[in-house]
């Protein structure tokens, strides 16, 4: 890990499911944003990749494994804090002589409560000066959209708790939306199909394993499967099933039909001269659920738009993030003030 002394000037963005930090053109850290604390004493033990491993697997009363975000808000604030304090140690030293200038992200969209909370986290954990930028113009910059013209750019942030719907030009956001149908609605579509259609119980970890391996948005020329094993509904006893891509495809179109309505809602709301600009470029689609096979296509039938997947779709939002603490003057309007 880069250890400096001089001030730092550091992108944060602070997911529901993972947390990405970046500094300069370099991702530093991309760990789960999952925290293992002991019950009794309130106490954090680990967290990242390290804590997501123990879920399921350590004796609950003693060891709880949480997300302290949810649907990309803060609902855990300590520990939320101790996170971002975590990092910025393990980045700047743990004697915090120059204290770091951090850029964090928000969902479009929060209440100023929301915000507020996570502006006095990045300070808690030893910011001096620390800016929010909503995700999907972080996301816009890190993927290099033209945003700074006049013309209409469209993006599609599908994170796990969040989907994020925003139309860009003259470096601010012109029309946007967020729907809580995200990565992890689709894996509780799975649980939900699995149980009607199998009657076997599975967890969130399984169904994302399901949704990764064999799911995809589009029925697919090509099926694959998948075995699992469950508990029975009525027995409790376990049971293997075998899963195929049409069963997963099935299962996904709920989260899916909501995540476009809302990208309907936020085109409706777009000025016309906007809309065909975006019709020229195409929807950029990013986030860690944009990886969802056959989502590309699924959303230009879906939108009548061109879709099309992004390279960096888990790290750009961090990216942009450091790329707008440059930019922090032009930007000036459209960042936002706790
Ligand atoms: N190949 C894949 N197919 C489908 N989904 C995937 C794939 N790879 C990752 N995902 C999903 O991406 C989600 C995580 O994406 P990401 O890291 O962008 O979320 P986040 O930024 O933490 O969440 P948010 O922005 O909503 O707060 C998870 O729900 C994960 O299951
Ligand atoms: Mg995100």
């Amino acid at each position: 890990m880069p250890f400096s002394l001089t001030t730092r000037e550091l992108g944060i963005d602070l997911g529901t499911i993972n947390t990405v930090v970046a500094e300069g053109r370099q991702i530093l850290l991309e760990e789960p944003t999952v925290a293992a604390i002991v019950v009794e004493e309130q106490k954090l033990v680990e967290w990242g990749q390290t804590a997501k491993d123990m879920y399921g697997r350590v004796p609950e009363e003693e060891i709880e494994v949480v997300r302290p975000l949810k649907n990309g808000v803060i609902a855990e604030y300590e520990i939320t804090e101790i996170i971002l304090s975590d990092i910025v140690k393990k980045l700047c030293g743990p004697m915090l002589i120059f204290h770091p200038t951090l850029m964090l992200t928000v969902p479009y969209g929060v209440t100023s409560v929301e915000s507020r909370a996570v502006h006095e986290a990045g300070l808690g954990a030893g910011g001096r000066d620390v800016m929010l930028i909503q995700q999907p113009l972080a996301a816009a910059l890190g993927i290099d959209l033209p945003i700074g013209t006049p013309s209409g750019n469209m993006i599609l942030c599908l994170g796990g708790g969040t989907s994020q719907a925003a139309v860009l030009a003259m470096n601010t956001i012109i029309s946007a939306g967020t729907t809580r149908a995200g990565g992890l609605s689709m894996d509780e579509a799975i649980v939900t199909y699995v149980r009607r259609k199998y009657g076997l119980i599975i967890g969130q970890p399984t169904a994302e394993q399901l949704k990764i391996r064999i799911g995809a948005a589009l029925q697919q020329e090509e099926s694959q499967a998948m075995e699992i094993q469950g508990q029975d509904q009525v027995s409790g006893l376990p049971r293997p099933v075998t899963l195929s891509t049409a069963d997963i495809v099935d299962a996904l179109q709920g989260p899916l039909h909501e995540i476009v309505e809302n990208t309907k809602r936020v085109l409706e709301k777009t000025p016309p001269e906007l809309i065909s600009d975006i019709i020229d470029r195409g929807v950029a689609l990013c986030g860690g659920s944009s990886l969802l096979r056959g989502i590309d296509k699924y959303m230009t039938k879906a939108l009548g738009i061109p879709a099309y997947r992004v390279d960096n779709p888990y790290t750009c939002t961090a990216e942009g993030a450091v790329k707008a603490l440059r930019m922090r003057e032009v930007l000036r309007r459209s960042l936002l003030r706790a």
